[in-house]
């Protein structure tokens, strides 16, 4: 088993983001406004999901194993990431490819970056030790499992379909909501029922339609 650690797939969100940041940079630089929207749409839908993730799984667990002082860091967390959604919101009303909008998204970055930063030298290793690796292993699937719950990006249909019509819904979405939301989806052993029969599943639209008037 080689599960990755908490720490390990917090790390490569924040990687990913990183990336697709250079992307948009790249695409600046080369004045494809249609490519820089693309990667901030990509960029700000992993930062969402990444948020919603560690909201419901990782600050809970800094305030349940470390006390005072979690229930600080997690309250300061939370704090930035009402900034960085704020951010992104306003970006939301900006024109792509303005200044505004350059350096309104080089500041989010900023302090994105300062807010990773913090989660990977101060919070997770004063969580990590206190919980032990197997406990750590463990939150970093259903870290993984909550972010797979909210959809990769944001699909044409989306704006059509509750609880979060637009990305802006999910990022302000309350928390609570976007718990219960994620507790009214199939449990892991339905899921894993479902994907087997979706194995040997082959609808046959073509066979179905005959005899059916056009
Ligand atoms: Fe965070
Ligand atoms: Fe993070």
């Amino acid at each position: 088993m080689s599960e990755k650690t908490l720490f390990q797939a917090i790390k490569g969100d924040h990687e990913e983001m990183y990336e697709f940041y250079d992307q948009y940079k790249r695409a600046r630089e080369r004045g494809d406004v249609p490519a820089q929207e693309r990667w901030v749409r990509q960029l700000t839908w992993e930062v969402a999901r990444h948020a919603v993730g560690e909201e419901i799984v990782v600050y809970p667990l800094m305030e349940k194993h470390l006390g005072g002082k979690g229930v600080q860091l997690a309250d300061h967390d939370r704090e930035e990431h009402q900034h960085i959604k704020e951010s992104l919101y306003k970006l939301e009303s900006l024109a792509p490819g303005s200044a505004e909008y350059h350096s309104l998204l080089d500041q989010m970055m900023v302090s994105l970056h300062h807010h990773n930063d913090d989660e990977e030298i101060k919070d997770l290793p004063l969580l990590e030790p206190v919980i032990g690796e197997e406990a750590s292993k463990e939150a970093a699937l259903s870290f993984k499992k909550t972010k797979k719950l909210v959809p990769t990006r944001a699909h044409p249909s989306m704006p059509n379909k509750p609880p979060f019509e637009t990305l802006i819904g999910l990022l302000e979405a309350p928390i609570d909501k976007i718990k219960d939301w994620f507790a009214s989806f199939p449990a892991e052993e339905e899921m894993k029922e479902a994907k087997e029969e979706l194995k040997t599943r082959g609808h046959d639209a073509a066979a179905c339609r005959t005899g059916e008037e056009h």
